[in-house]
């Protein structure tokens, strides 16, 4: 099965192409155009900016990523169809739209969290030999706009067992970088100044970590570091690596205390953690140390896949497909389908 995918939820244009046959996947393709130079300027994504640049940038992207035997091959079109940008979104999906139904192709409408969750099936071969061994798994879903821990028994389903009541932590990154001066995105500049930081030089709060729930709150721990500023007027480069030594700490202990204790609760037989927040190294080593002290196997995604790309939403359609998921359209239905900006991963 070869799956032509296309990716425009936020401020990255992606094309990709991927094969599966059951037993293996290989990823033929996968071009992505980053917006984050323009959006930069102004310290976040600025939606109007971002779709113009999409309307831009999406052809050319195409025609340059599969030359001109374009849909040569091609067994299904894929598109991110939400949650996401409903200015962005419509550009992928306008053009998938049209090159789907002029090449008389089914068009398979791909949640952007699911892309994520499935960028670890793309990154780890044990998975995508046998994925049973390893469900009921948890996902630990952490992006710039969510935080969320889900419970996913097989293929395509997932229950939610708690999620941010405020900040996502992605943004709680980037809202500290910015109250830093470091620039955006806050994420990767945040990480890396952390790794020359004491993490214990601030005591930061871990909001609702001891609650007997899955949610999450992140709005708290900036507005700490807020006050952390606002008292010391003045911060060299050391308190700068300490404070975000001390922020991404906090940050991982709760997310890594509320997963390990879901496992527990749930039974899972693996972790997973899934997003643009899976980049980072602290969260990823702890939730390693943790899972191999429970023994259950930690999967996380491939650097290149843990950013907005096509590729890990050609890899979620491919197992819609197989799994015969009911997000397949066909002729006139193509046109029917419309944006989903909140669509939550455990609404069908
Ligand atoms: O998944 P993603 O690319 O876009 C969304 O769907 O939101 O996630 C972007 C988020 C941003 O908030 C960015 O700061 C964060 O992921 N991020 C990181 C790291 N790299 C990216 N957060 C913490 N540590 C990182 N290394
Ligand atoms: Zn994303």
């Amino acid at each position: 099965m070869r799956i032509l995918a296309i990716e425009s939820s936020c401020d990255e244009t992606a094309i990709a192409i991927l094969e599966g046959n059951g037993k293996s996947l290989k990823l033929k393709k996968n071009a992505i155009y980053s917006q984050i130079d323009i959006h930069k300027q102004y310290g976040g994504v600025v939606p109007e900016v971002a779709a113009r640049k999409h309307v831009e940038t999406v052809i050319p992207l195409i025609d340059s990523t599969l030359g001109k035997n374009k849909l040569k091959g091609v067994d299904y079109v894929a598109v991110t169809s939400g949650p996401g940008l409903v200015t962005s979104l419509i550009l992928g999906m306008a053009t998938a739209k049209t090159l789907t139904f002029a090449n008389d192709l089914p068009l398979v409408a791909v949640n952007h969290m699911e892309g994520h969750v499935y960028s670890n099936w793309l990154s780890n071969k044990e998975l995508v030999k046998d994925s049973q061994k390893y469900f009921p798994a948890l996902i630990l879903v952490v992006s710039g706009g969510h935080t969320e821990l889900v419970l996913m028994p097989g293929h395509g389903q997932y229950q939610l067992l708690g999620q941010t009541l405020d900040d996502a932590v992605g943004e709680a990154y980037d809202k500290v970088a910015k109250l830093l001066g470091l620039g955006y995105p806050g994420g990767p500049i945040v990480s890396k100044l952390a790794e020359q930081g004491n993490k214990e030089a601030y005591d930061f709060p871990r909001p609702m970590m001891d609650k007997p729930n899955y949610d999450f709150s992140f709005s708290g721990l900036k507005t700490a570091v807020l006050y952390t500023l606002e008292k010391k007027k003045q911060v060299n480069k050391q308190d700068i690596n300490d404070i975000c030594a001390s922020f991404q700490t906090a940050a991982t202990e709760v997310l890594a205390k509320k997963t390990i204790k879901a496992t527990q609760e749930y039974n899972v037989k693996s972790i997973m953690v899934a997003g643009g927040v899976s980049a980072n190294k602290d969260l990823k080593q702890v939730l390693n140390k943790q899972a191999k002290k429970i023994d259950l196997p930690f999967f996380y995604p491939d650097l290149k896949y843990t950013g907005d790309n096509a590729a890990m939403i050609a890899t979620a359609a491919y197992y819609n497909v197989i799994n015969k998921k009911n997000n397949i359209l066909k002729n006139k239905a193509i046109f029917d389908l419309e944006p989903r900006s909140n669509w939550q991963l455990s609404k069908n």
